[in-house]
């Protein structure tokens, strides 16, 4: 009994256009206006509203060299260093360079970044970085000013938008190439329920996967939707195990679910300590930069030393900031401290690590191609190697931005130089459906209730924290998971009309199944992959990045790469090495 199965139902209405990008945060927004901006059809789909993604709630800011004395060199420098021997220096290079441009031209499009009183941008620290490199908006608030910039832009553009709209499965034509998505569409009037854009080029700006755990920074949308999309695609996908755990959340007690307010790393960058519950600061002796190493290595201190004194969090101590500095620097996570009963300017606020940020994804060349030939993808979504093994502080939107830009680049070139496939026909009953190529890899259809089942057996085995046994655990229960709702007859649907959260469920099982397949795998420590039964890095063994996709079968199969020799950033149709089923 093969019961409900993820695959789209038939399209009850269809639009087409050169380009759909799926996604609304700054990758998305960027690729879009740009493409839009050199002519291309562009149709912008979002899960939400427009500004309902991860980008919103992004505090810290945008790293860049624009400070004086700073450098690219430098940037790349620090951001290999914390990418822990896997970054693509390729990637690294380009985006450390192209992207001060970058920011300038998201300064030009309206995003209204810090400034002091001699007009120049003023830029803080965060962990990892050796010097003043992060450019910040409303103080704390630089997601939220970039989206409200990018929004109006679009809106200004006329792009068209769909909102509400989850994405389903990637189209393909006869050639197995991309040519659109299906979607599932809350309440749009004429564009109720499934239904289709086609495209020339399919751009995946869906953002991360933090909703595969019980506790995030990430906003509830963020359930790994492109991810798994992608392996459905049969694109490959690389780095899963690499999930970054911000070191400072807001604590709010051991049942705290869902999303939880972030205490940004600039906190710690204009001078914020660590301590514990005796006001002792344990990263001291623990790294060079105290608590301004790398994220990796600041959340596995913070995870000892609630070890060896038993607590449930530690603290971060800004006492000495006073309340003029927290008001005016850290309107919003003051603000979040307070709606807690937490008053950080007369007492240390409680932190503890979670589930922050997706450093691997669905893997790219250096133009945003994946392995499906049309397919596109960036930002959080995206691998385009340069996080390696742990993000760099505020290097996401800076990638999020220069690798929009690229594809959009890529794209237009290819629509403008007939590297793309010809738009179908539209005839009086709207677009012709493309030829239509090899279906979808199928999964099974849980209940919508599953999520929170997926989250606790993630949090208990694969969390900041892992072991062989841990995840073998957290393999069983997913596994017991996915035969349940392959099992039932109904899929444990129980609707004839799967609703969202069926499918938000169907792939969080997904993406959580691939992220412990490589976290296995990989039997090392690693930046943010944490090893508690191999707690040494191996680069002899290891310096390689794990690859996923999923076979015509729906079997998860694992395969790997050597560091720096990742194949050419071409387009491929067939993973980079033989991998073995999981
Ligand atoms: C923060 O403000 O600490 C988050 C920055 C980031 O995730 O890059």
């Amino acid at each position: 009994m093969t019961g409900i199965r993820l695959t789209a139902p038939d399209p009850g209405w269809a639009i087409d256009a050169d380009v759909v990008v799926v996604g609304s945060g700054v990758a998305g927004l960027t690729a879009a206006l740009r493409c839009s901006a050199a002519g291309a059809r562009t149709v912008v789909v979002t899960k939400a509203r427009l500004d309902d993604g991860s980008t919103r709630w992004a505090q810290g800011g945008i790293a860049a060299a624009l400070g004086e004395g700073d450098t690219p060199e430098q940037h790349l420098d620090d951001t290999l260093v914390a990418g822990a021997g896997l970054c693509d220096e390729d990637a690294v290079r380009l985006l450390v360079t192209e992207g001060p441009a970058a920011v300038r031209r998201l300064i030009a499009t309206g995003a209204a970044f810090d400034t002091g009183a001699d007009g120049e941008i003023l830029l803080t620290r965060e962990g990892g970085h050796h010097r003043r490199r992060i450019a910040h908006a409303g103080g704390d608030a630089t997601g939220a000013e970039i989206s409200r910039a990018l929004v109006k832009a679009v809106h200004e553009t006329g792009i068209e938008t769909i909102e509400d709209a989850l994405v389903l499965d990637l189209l393909t034509d006869d050639a197995g190439r991309a040519a659109g998505v299906t979607l599932h569409v809350m309440g749009q009037g004429q564009r109720d329920g499934v239904g289709a854009v086609h495209a020339r080029a399919v751009v995946l700006a869906t953002g991360g996967m933090g909703q595969v755990f019980s506790s995030t920074t990430n906003p509830a949308v963020s359930t790994g939707d492109g991810v798994a999309l992608a392996l459905r695609a049969g694109a490959e996908v690389s780095d899963l195990e690499f999930v970054q755990f911000h070191p400072t959340v807001l604590w709010l007690g051991p049942d705290a679910e869902g999303q939880q307010p972030l205490v940004s790393e600039a906190v710690r960058g204009e001078g914020a300590h660590l301590v514990d519950a005796d006001g002792v600061r344990f990263m001291a002796g623990q790294h060079e930069m105290a608590e301004l190493a790398p994220r990796d290595i600041v959340a596995k201190g913070i995870m000892r030393r609630m070890r060896e004194t038993g607590a449930e969090h530690m603290y971060l101590d800004a006492r000495h900031f006073g309340r003029r500095m927290w008001e005016e620097r850290f309107p919003t996570i003051l603000a979040a401290c307070r709606a807690h009963g937490i008053d950080p300017v007369t007492e240390p606020v409680p932190v503890a690590p979670a589930a922050h940020y997706a450093s691997g994804g669905v893997r790219t060349d250096l133009h945003g191609r994946t392995t499906v030939e049309g397919l596109y993808a960036c930002g959080e979504v995206a691998c385009t190697g340069v996080h390696g093994a742990n993000r760099l502080a505020s290097n996401s939107l800076l990638e999020g931005l220069v690798f929009a830009e690229r594809i959009a680049d890529d794209v237009t070139a290819r629509l403008a130089g007939g590297g793309l496939p010809a738009r179908p026909a539209t005839g009086p009953d709207g677009p012709a459906r493309p030829a239509t190529g090899p279906a979808p890899r199928t999964c099974p259809l849980p209940a919508p209730d599953t999520r929170h089942e997926i989250q606790r057996t993630m949090t208990a085995g694969a969390g900041v924290l892992r072991s062989a046994r841990s995840l073998e655990r957290a393999a069983a229960g997913l596994d017991a998971l996915h035969e349940r709702a392959a099992r039932e007859p109904e899929g444990g649907a129980r609707a004839a009309e799967p609703c969202v959260e069926t499918w938000e469920a169907a792939n969080l099982l997904l993406v959580a199944r691939a992220l412990v397949a490589a976290a296995r795998r990989r039997e090392e420590t690693r930046g943010c992959h944490w090893r508690e039964d191999r707690p040494d890095r191996d680069d002899a063994a290891w310096r390689r990045h794990l690859l996923l996709r999923l076979d015509g079968d729906g079997t998860l199969v694992v395969g790997s790469t050597g560091t720096h020799a990742l194949p050419p950033a071409t387009h491929r149709t067939t993973p980079g090495s033989a991998g073995t089923p999981q």
